[in-house]
């Protein structure tokens, strides 16, 4: 186990332009095209930076529907978008998100490898198996794979990917220019992997970057989701709604790590960070409760139902008991879709309270900066996270959490004053992978 005395929170920004509730596009100081428009991710990805944030997180998926959330229906590809921030910034943290579902192992390896390079060790990937069946027409096959099909796949390609990161050994190229030698051949390596679903014999024509190789987040919530997190995950995006379950699902993660030999303590633990803040408790309620008067019912319909594969609940009575929708097969968000499934049968909501729940961000942290500060801290404390992923949304309320919340973090010993790090890995706390090949290189992260 590592030294957990000097445990500290992590920060990550994520960058979701016009954002994934009906109406925060219609703030009136978000640009209606902040979704597309790099000039707001560069201006959002310096802020965070300059509040001394350990990274930006860019979600991503590959399908649409004309009801699909405002910042999904028409986003920046996370791996370009990536790219010009890595020029824009020079500390932060890169985290993109790209689905092990419908992408090949060597393209992935060769564009966050690229981004690792051109950011100088900053990169992270956000592994995912695609949820949403639709996407499956998007990728020439008529069916979407199943759950389980998704998460062997998921686990090979990583596999795969981590293989060719490896490609070369780090002194693999002399570049001596006086005996006319580039490369030693004996340190490049070819993987000649041939597996279940993937075959793939290499080498990338990419070396290791100065942080080795990408840190490795994931993001799912099944029992196979959680499973993949313990097996390949430095950090993970934790789908959370309560104190207590994100206590669960973090002892449940990092059990499940341990239980596979790995060091529990190099898995950071991100639930999602929605807060509602304004000067006083009162006026933070109150504001929340104006943001929920605003929510249509229909749309909260929709995005409740995408968990279930964009299933129709529009069918059943609002205010009768959640529906009995055992008959889906729960192929698509089916950790999430499991959850509001449970909790509504355990609180007895109807459709329409489960609607609100599921349908919308829910936020445990609604009060003044320094309400959020204390409940940040408990959960840290708590060992419920061990960091979180603010979601930026409108700049007022960035601005807020910048210079009212993380300042009272920092007075505290939680939150880093100034970067220590150069790499992603370095904030992290992050060992460099030991090269499979024998570098000499294993050294900590800068
Ligand atoms: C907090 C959280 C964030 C996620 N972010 C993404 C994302 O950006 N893109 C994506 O395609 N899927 C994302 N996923 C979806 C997972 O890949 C999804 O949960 C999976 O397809 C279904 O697996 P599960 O049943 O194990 O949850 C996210 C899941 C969670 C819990």
């Amino acid at each position: 186990m590592t030294d957990i005395s000097t445990r500290q929170l992590k920060l990550g920004a994520i960058l979701e332009g016009v954002g994934m509730d009906q109406n925060g596009w219609r703030d009136p100081e978000t640009p209606g095209d902040a979704s597309v428009n790099i000039d707001w991710y560069i201006e959002n990805a310096r802020l965070a930076e300059a509040a001394k944030f350990d990274l930006v997180f860019i979600v991503d998926s590959p399908f649409i529907t004309p009801d699909t959330a405002p910042h999904f229906l028409n986003r920046l590809e996370p791996l370009t978008l990536l790219s010009a921030l890595a020029v824009s910034t020079s500390r932060i943290g890169l985290v993109g998100t790209l689905t092990t579902s419908y992408w090949e192992p060597y393209n992935v390896a060769r564009q966050f490898g690229s981004l690792d390079h051109i950011s100088k060790g900053r990169a992270g990937w956000n592994v995912v198996t695609t949820g949403l069946e639709g996407a499956a027409k998007n990728y020439g096959r008529e069916e979407h794979f199943d759950h389980a099909v998704r998460y062997a796949r998921a686990r090979e390609f990583v596999e795969v990917v981590q293989g060719l990161w490896d490609s070369y050994e780090d002194d693999a190229f002399p570049r001596d220019k006086a005996a006319g030698v580039f490369l030693n051949k004996s340190k490049q390596h070819a993987l000649n992997h041939k597996g279940e679903f993937f075959s793939v014999a290499g080498p990338l024509a990419l070396t290791r970057s100065p942080q080795g190789q990408p840190v490795i987040f994931q993001a799912g919530d099944s029992s196979a989701g959680r499973d993949l997190g313990a097996a390949i995950a430095e950090g993970t995006f934790a789908g959370v709604d309560s104190y207590e379950s994100a206590q669960a699902y973090y002892a449940d993660l990092k059990g499940r790590a341990a239980a596979l030999g790995r060091d529990p303590d190099l898995i950071t633990v991100m639930p999602g960070l929605s807060p509602i803040i304004a000067e006083t408790d009162e006026e933070a309620q109150a504001k929340a409760d104006a943001l929920r008067g605003k929510l249509e019912i229909g749309k909260l319909l929709v995005q409740l139902g995408r968990a279930f594969g964009y299933h129709d609940f529009s069918k059943y009575p609002l205010d009768e008991l959640f529906p009995d929708v055992s008959g889906l097969s729960l192929n698509s968000y089916k950790g999430h879709a499991e959850r509001i499934i449970r909790t509504s049968r355990d609180e007895k909501l109807t459709l329409r309270q489960a609607a609100y729940r599921f349908g919308t961000w829910r936020s445990d942290f609604v009060g003044s900066p320094l309400t959020i500060a204390n409940e940040i801290e408990r959960w840290f404390e708590g060992f419920a996270a061990d960091g979180f992923n603010l979601r930026v949304s409108t700049p007022a309320d960035f601005a807020l959490f910048r210079e009212r919340v993380v300042p009272l973090l920092q007075a505290r010993g939680l939150f880093r004053r100034e970067y220590e790090h150069k790499t992603l890995r370095g904030h992290l706390g992050l060992p460099i992978p030991t090269h499979r090949h024998g570098s000499p290189l294993a050294i900590a992260a800068e």
